[in-house]
């Protein structure tokens, strides 16, 4: 340890994994898609969790998310919302949503999730102000700092907003970050500066920033 702060070893992480615990279903929409290229892109349990107790905690009536993937952190979240809840999860690639789609159809979530297709762009403008308890934005890098202006207007007072990879790999320190790390640093300055928001910056996963939306 050095100034208060935990070093993570190998061994801590496990312990760390271990207490993740994935419900089953996240442990098989998980294990289905390890093969995918993509799944680099996949919400590292420990955020999984988090984001769990945070629907949980924010009443779970209506939920976003910006970056469905092929739905890992969506069903994070669907079986944290309360009966009768929905999630709202937009995906800009055709054969990704499709895919999604599948899964919680197997999953038995078809009823509670909704895959919104098309670019975040072009879909946020036409959601309504105040409508969700939470927002998770987990997409393309270089449009955070806009992503979180709509979600600033879509979260309801009290209301959280979540977004993931805010340290990028550590990148956001680097002498020269590329776009995205530099975006990131960007969103996350916002975020902390905004008057509408209280915020920290939490070294989870790749981190992660926590916005609660004041009144
Ligand atoms: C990091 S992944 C999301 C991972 C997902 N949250 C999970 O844990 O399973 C980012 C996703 O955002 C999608 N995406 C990228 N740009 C987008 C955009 N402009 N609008 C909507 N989705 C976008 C990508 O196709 C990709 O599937």
């Amino acid at each position: 340890m050095s100034d208060g702060r935990v070093e993570m070893t190998p061994a801590l992480a496990a312990y760390l994994d271990a207490l993740a615990a994935p419900s089953p279903l996240v442990r098989r929409v998980t294990g289905e898609n390890r093969g995918d290229p993509g799944a680099v892109m996949m919400t590292h349990p420990e955020l999984g969790r988090l984001l769990a107790v945070l629907v949980t905690a924010s009443g779970g009536r209506r939920v976003l998310e910006i970056g469905t993937y092929l739905g890992i952190s969506a069903t994070w979240m669907a079986e944290a919302l309360r009966d009768g809840g929905r999630l709202d999860t937009l995906e800009a690639d055709p054969h990704r949503a499709t895919r999604a789609e599948r899964w919680f159809a197997a999953a038995g979530l078809a009823d509670r999730v909704h895959v919104m297709r098309g670019p975040a762009g072009a879909t946020l403008p036409g959601l309504p102000d105040g409508a969700y308890d939470l927002c998770y934005i987990d997409a393309d890098k270089p449009a955070y700092p806009a992503y979180l202006e709509h979600a600033v207007r879509l979260v309801r007072a009290g209301g959280f907003i979540v977004a993931d990879n805010v340290l990028y790999d550590g990148e956001v320190v680097a002498e020269r970050p590329g776009e995205h790390a530099e975006a990131l640093r960007a969103f996350t300055r916002a975020a902390i500066d905004h008057p509408r928001l209280s915020t920290a910056v939490l070294a989870v996963g790749d981190g992660v920033t926590v916005s609660v939306v004041r009144g």
